[in-house]
């Protein structure tokens, strides 16, 4: 199945990257959010973000134009149309996500896939408390959508096998790298980076360290970015939801037990860059 129209819902760190990467790719994207001010946000990141590439010879005048013209911005549910693919990036909460997808099921075609960004929860879950399971998956994308190629295309248990097809493919079209995998707890990455957060927590919470010592050696030995930078950009609060998400599904394995300081970041609104503080503080 080709896809033509897609809706993403929420305008945050997430969903504004994967619109862009939607737009830019030539598909009528609509990207919804209802929450004050995010769809303005939002507008004014993705243009910053076709600018830059543009004024760094990436991309064309008129290619950045024609991205911003397959875009619609939009605050109210109402306005949706139904469309081939709906990808939702919005807090990560299973009732949320679960509400959310109801209150679209009147603009659901018979073709229409239900794709999920979440990180860490289940696409069974999902699959059981919605219409249509055999047409709703995950679709994992990284932090930052435009640049990372990396997509986790996560079968759940009632997925339709052709759906993950038009999932590998419309990834592939998008110059990213889909990897398919089962919808189990963090699935493959965020399960095996758990230990790069929250080791890294225990090392600060023991005192033996300061966080700005344990980045630099990380990145000293090859990480891109040190575990407190790294937190930072993919925002304390979805960090901490999916520690605690792994926690609980792993039937509270001690190895994936959140850490007061994640839990204090979140209570302070530290939530990394997009609060301008977290770990680090930026202007
Ligand atoms: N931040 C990351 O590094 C990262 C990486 C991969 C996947 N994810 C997943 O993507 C999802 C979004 O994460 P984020 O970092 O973009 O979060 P975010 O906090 O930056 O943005 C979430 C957005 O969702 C909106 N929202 C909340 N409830 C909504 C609703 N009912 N309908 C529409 N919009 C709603 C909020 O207004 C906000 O703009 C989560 O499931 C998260 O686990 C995050």
């Amino acid at each position: 199945m080709s896809v033509y129209s897609i809706i993403v819902c929420g305008a945050g760190t997430m969903g504004s990257g994967i619109a862009q990467v939607s737009a830019m790719h030539g598909h009528q994207t609509t990207l919804f959010d209802p929450f004050p001010g995010a769809i303005e946000k939002a507008r004014r990141n993705i243009e910053g973000g076709l600018q830059g590439l543009v004024d760094k010879g990436k991309m064309s005048h008129p290619d950045a134009r024609q991205t911003l013209q397959n875009l619609t911005f939009t605050d109210q549910l109402e306005a949706l149309m139904p469309a081939d693919l709906v990808i939702e990036a919005i807090v990560e909460q299973l009732p949320a996500k679960i509400q959310l997808f109801a209150s679209l099921d009147s603009i659901r075609k018979p073709s229409t896939i239900w794709a999920s960004n979440t990180s860490s929860l289940s696409i069974n879950a999902l699959q059981h408390a919605l219409p249509g399971p055999e047409r709703i998956a995950g679709m994992h994308f990284f932090n930052p959508a435009v640049l990372m190629r990396l997509v986790e295309v996560v079968s759940g248990q009632l997925t339709d096998p052709s759906v993950l097809d038009t999932l590998r493919d419309l990834t592939l079209q998008w110059k990213k790298i889909p990897v398919l995998c089962k919808d189990a707890p963090g699935f493959i990455v965020n399960r095996v980076a758990r230990a790069y957060y929250l080791e890294a927590l225990h090392i600060l919470e023991e005192g033996s360290c300061t966080m700005e010592s344990i980045d630099h050696i990380a990145e000293a030995s090859g990480f891109k970015m040190g575990p407190f930078r790294l937190m930072d950009l993919i925002g304390n609060d979805i960090n901490l939801a999916v520690s605690q998400s792994l926690y609980e599904a792993s039937g509270f394995a001690p190895r994936f037990q959140p850490s007061s300081i994640q839990l204090a970041k979140v209570q302070a609104g530290e939530l990394g860059r997009k609060t301008a503080k977290g770990y680090y503080t930026y202007s």
